[in-house]
């Protein structure tokens, strides 16, 4: 049997779910698995080929054409749809508005879920997304399910977007947010929900630094 040690971080939509994996892996020179820039990928290639989501068989064969791959390089991700480099489209409004659709199919998740679990078998990992802790890795090591203030996540999201040179609006970033929190929690398809041995993280009030002291204080347990 495999020791490696899994962390899984679910929760809502730009609650840091991605700072807090990163810095995490970072200390502990853990593989970081970003599992919604792979649903993003996928969301390119649906939306660059028209793919009609309704239609079960266009599906499975746009699957069955979809290669990702991750390069790590500073804990960042970086991702290849079909060998080319697509880690700044996917962070697009275009993408991001696409996305809780796609991810609500179940041919699709159930290929991401299968490729994620591979990337979980042998290495210690940090993986973040929606229902690491409930379906890909329910024995994770130790999960965590992140929240905060929706207004506090829509002011931070938009601050990167513009900062990324995006040209988005306060309003359009929070009712974006909206609408995938909905979309993501009440999907008939592995739903956001916390897994009842998840610790709880709510960081409208902390700094990067103090939920990675928060988070390094429940791992230490775990560690030789
Ligand atoms: O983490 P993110 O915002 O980049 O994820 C983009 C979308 O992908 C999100 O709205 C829901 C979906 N997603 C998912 O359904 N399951 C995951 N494990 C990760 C992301």
């Amino acid at each position: 049997m495999s020791d490696n040690i899994v962390i899984a971080i679910d929760g809502y939509s730009s609650c840091g779910k991605s700072t807090l994996a990163k810095a995490l892996a970072k200390k502990l020179h853990f593989v970081y698995i970003d599992s919604g820039a792979m649903y993003r990928a996928v969301t390119i290639y649906f939306i660059r080929h028209q793919v009609d989501m309704d239609n079960p068989q266009a599906v499975s064969e746009a699957l069955n054409n979809i290669h990702l791959n991750f390069h790590s390089r500073d804990y960042e991700t970086h991702i290849t749809l079909n060998d080319e480099e697509v880690s700044a489209e996917i962070r697009e409004m275009k993408v991001s508005e696409q996305v809780s659709a796609v991810s609500a199919i179940k041919a699709v998740r159930d290929e991401m879920v299968k490729q994620q679990q591979r990337m979980g078998q042998s290495k210690n990992i940090v993986m973040d997304g929606r229902d690491i802790g409930t379906t890909v890795f329910p024995k994770a090591t130790l999960k965590f399910f992140m929240t905060a203030d929706p207004k506090v996540r829509a002011e931070r999201r938009y601050k990167e977007m513009i900062a990324n040179g995006a040209q988005i609006s306060l309003e359009e970033v929070f009712e974006n947010l909206a609408h995938r929190d909905y979309s993501d929690t009440t999907r008939k398809e592995s739903p956001l929900v916390r897994a009842e041995d998840a610790i709880i993280l709510d960081n409208t009030d902390l700094t990067p630094k103090e939920q990675l002291a928060f988070a390094l204080d429940k791992v230490k347990p775990f560690l030789q």
